[in-house]
């Protein structure tokens, strides 16, 4: 069976230290498991960074192959094109979409930089696993220089309706690019019809049946492949230290207080504003919770040269200064707010500390947060999880209380529902979530995927 080639916009860190963002989390679980090759930018800026820089290294069963850009293209490919057009768009947010011809040509060129990078490292039976927005038009660079590999993509972002898609610039070009690919894999279910219907509406392909399509003589196959997390690692994660537990414990049983916990990337998309207005909203209409309830959100700095970024920042920064200063008290501060990196473990053991878990993205491809916040939880008196209608994760966790993040309302209510939800209640939703999380894990999404990619039919003959 040939070797897999996971190739993404970021390499992400093996050790796996900090980490937030399901992308990077996502592969290094699946190429742990299998071993294999991972090609992605190194992170570094350089003034001259061209294709023949790139770096191998190896840890463990997974050997890396780092690509740097140069200070144009991070400008025009990374925080241009991916990041003020697709990123935005794909989201939702036409209005926050900033498109520059200069941003399409980077975009272009640095793919092509990507192939030739990869190309000198191909063995003739691999298997390329694409990921993400940035890479669309890998595989066509690929197949211009001769390529005949089996090439899958997967895009860990929303795939948005019809209408949206049209409206950004170059869509047609976009859609070329990824009908290069033989598998063309999307998060959810919600994610395959919106591209299916696009592909009816704007181009000639051919449906053969709902998820196999041909074009230009090729098959290529459609699907949602919902990712996953290794619930088993990160549980026991959460349980590598205990410091904290015995107070959570006390703060729950003596005191009557509890924590609410969010952490995201701080980005526009996962609806922090909102959230944290949502929680104002809870303490405005239950004062009984003032003292007792705490909210902590920890937010990574994401994209900081990216205008909408910093404007949320300074966002986020002023609601947390006019919620605390209207209700904090000299022993307790309703809204702790952490604008860093926090170490896993941490994470997973504030999660496991928490009653409540947040998470309300205005839009996302899945949410892993969601899941590791499951994962985290003690059997004996899990904690609740409160999910966005618009997080890919909520076509699978049922059992979370579900809500939509625009209604401020709903969402206080929510908190308060979580607040009093008895023992009982608490113990089966996480009994059925957690099956859910430890059924669909890391390992069966990337098993499930190349097992399709694997039998997709090419006509035209591939190595692998
Ligand atoms: C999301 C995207 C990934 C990206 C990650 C972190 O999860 O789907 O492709 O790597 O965010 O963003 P960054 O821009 O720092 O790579």
């Amino acid at each position: 069976m040939g070797r897999l080639v996971a190739v993404s916009n970021r390499t992400g860190d093996l050790g796996r230290k900090t980490q937030t963002g399901g992308l990077a989390v996502g592969i290094v679980d699946a190429l742990k498991s299998s071993g294999g090759m991972w090609v992605g930018w190194s992170g570094e800026v350089a003034d001259d960074a061209d294709a023949s820089n790139a770096q191998l290294e190896t840890y463990e069963n997974v050997t890396s192959l780092t690509v740097s850009l140069s200070v144009q293209e991070h400008e025009n490919y990374y925080l241009g094109f991916a990041n003020k057009v697709l990123w935005p768009s794909f989201h939702y947010r036409l209005d926050l979409m900033d498109y520059r011809t200069e941003f399409a040509k980077c975009y272009a060129a640095v793919n092509r930089k990507f192939a030739d990078t990869i190309l000198p490292h191909l063995r003739n039976d691999d298997l390329i696993w694409v990921h993400d927005y940035h890479l669309i038009p890998l595989a066509s660079e690929l197949r211009r220089q001769g390529s005949a590999h089996r090439i899958g993509f997967f895009l860990h972002i929303p795939f948005p309706s019809v209408d949206v898609f049209s409206a950004v610039p170059r869509h047609g070009w976009l859609r070329e690019c990824l009908l290069q690919y033989d598998l063309i894999g999307f998060q959810t279910k919600n994610d395959v019809q919106n591209f299916c219907r696009y592909l009816k509406e704007h181009s000639e392909a051919k449906f053969l049946s709902p998820n196999l399509i041909k074009w230009k003589g090729r098959m290529i196959s459609i699907g949602n492949f919902p990712i996953g997390i290794d619930a088993g690692r990160f549980s026991a994660m959460s349980h590598e230290s205990d410091d904290g537990i015995e107070f959570e414990r006390t703060r729950r049983s003596r005191l009557k207080r509890f924590q609410v916990i969010s952490a995201d990337r701080l980005d526009y998309s996962k609806g922090l504003p909102q959230r944290m207005k949502a929680f104002r909203k809870f303490l405005d209409s239950y004062p009984e919770y003032l003292g007792r309830a705490e909210y902590l959100q920890i937010a990574s700095p994401s994209r900081e040269d990216v205008t909408a970024y910093a404007d949320i920042r300074a966002e986020l920064e002023q609601l947390t200064g006019a919620v605390n200063g209207k209700y904090a008290d000299f022993n307790w501060a309703p809204i702790q707010y952490i604008n860093r990196n926090i170490p896993r473990e941490k994470l997973a053991l504030l999660f496991r500390c928490s009653l409540i878990g947040l998470i309300t993205p205005l839009r996302d491809g899945m949410n892993l947060v969601a899941k590791e916040y499951i994962a985290a939880q003690d059997a004996e008196d899990p904690g609740i999880l409160i999910l966005s209608k618009f997080a890919g994760a909520a076509e699978e966790l049922e059992d979370a209380l579900i809500v939509n993040p625009y209604d401020t309302n709903e969402v206080a209510q929510a908190i308060r529902r979580a607040a009093i939800m008895p023992m009982e209640e608490r113990r089966t939703r996480y009994g059925n979530l957690i099956s859910q999380i430890s059924d669909h894990d890391a390992q069966l999404w990337q098993d499930e995927y190349l097992a399709a990619l694997r039998s997709v039919q090419t006509d035209a003959p591939r190595s692998a």
